[in-house]
């Protein structure tokens, strides 16, 4: 039986490859996005979600148990980085704050709750929540962004030790600078794109295909007894 693999914001940069490397690895993906069309030209299988809307979540996830019987993997990647000009605590809109909780946090929630009662039957799953190295460093003026992958982590851990006794785990990767359309805008500015490679040891920024790499050794069952981790994979980025 072909394990099935849920991931959300699977029509971006991180997202289509993640849904790439799986349906190399074999499994079966579901691809779920705010962007139906971009979603559906990624996997045959695929679903138009808003991971902030509780209603939604529940009414997709319930169609996707019924069509498969079972979620093996969950990949929590739907996540945005709030407005360009993302600024300080003072200065943040709450409007702003509340879009970015929403999308980082509630999502990776309601997908988690909608799929633990069946993984929990089922004795077995794994969610894999993508947050960021900016949920362990602050990044400066970045501030509901980093508050939000914090709070992505913590969740991810949380998770981890309510459920690990029952054959559920939860891990979260926390990727440096990715070259996708989040980051696009700073990275076609070569001024811009100097000053975050000269931070990264290995010089360069990384390809979603090596972030997809991650969720795929993860999701392989590989790294069997890694629960509640929070995997850094940012070229050293953090490590100075
Ligand atoms: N790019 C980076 O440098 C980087 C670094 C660390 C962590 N991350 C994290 O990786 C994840 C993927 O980021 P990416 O760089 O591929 O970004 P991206 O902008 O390329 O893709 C994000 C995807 O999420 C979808 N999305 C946004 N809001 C949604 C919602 N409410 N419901 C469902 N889908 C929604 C978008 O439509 C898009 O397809 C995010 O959680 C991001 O925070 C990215």
């Amino acid at each position: 039986m072909s394990q099935v693999a849920v991931v959300t914001g699977a029509a971006g940069g991180i997202g289509s490859a993640t849904v790439r490397q799986l349906h190399a690895d074999g499994m079966t993906v579901v691809a779920l996005d705010l962007d139906a069309e971009a979603a559906a030209a990624v996997s045959p299988d695929s679903y138009r979600l808003d991971v902030t809307d509780a209603d939604q979540v529940a009414d997709v996830m319930s169609r996707i148990l019924e069509r498969y019987g079972h979620v093996d993997v969950l990949v929590n990647n739907a996540g945005i980085a709030g407005s360009a000009a993302a600024t300080t605590a003072h200065e943040t809109p709450v409007a702003d704050f509340d879009l970015v909780m929403a999308v980082n946090v509630r999502g990776p929630f309601l997908c988690a709750r909608a799929l633990l009662p069946a993984m929990m039957n089922a004795g077995s799953g794994h969610i894999i929540t993508i947050a960021s190295v900016a949920g362990i460093v602050a990044f400066p003026g970045r501030f509901a962004y980093t508050a939000s992958k914090g709070a992505a982590i913590q969740l991810a851990r949380s998770i981890a030790i309510d459920y690990g006794h029952l054959g559920i785990r939860s891990n979260s990767i926390c990727p440096g600078m990715v070259e996708t359309p989040m980051t696009q805008w700073r990275l076609d500015q070569p001024e811009l794109r100097a000053r975050v490679e000269a931070q990264i040891p290995v010089g360069r920024v990384a390809t979603p295909a090596e972030i997809a790499d991650a969720v795929s050794v993860l999701a392989s069952g590989r790294l069997a007894y890694a629960n509640g981790t929070a995997l850094v994979i940012d070229g050293g980025w953090t490590s100075w």
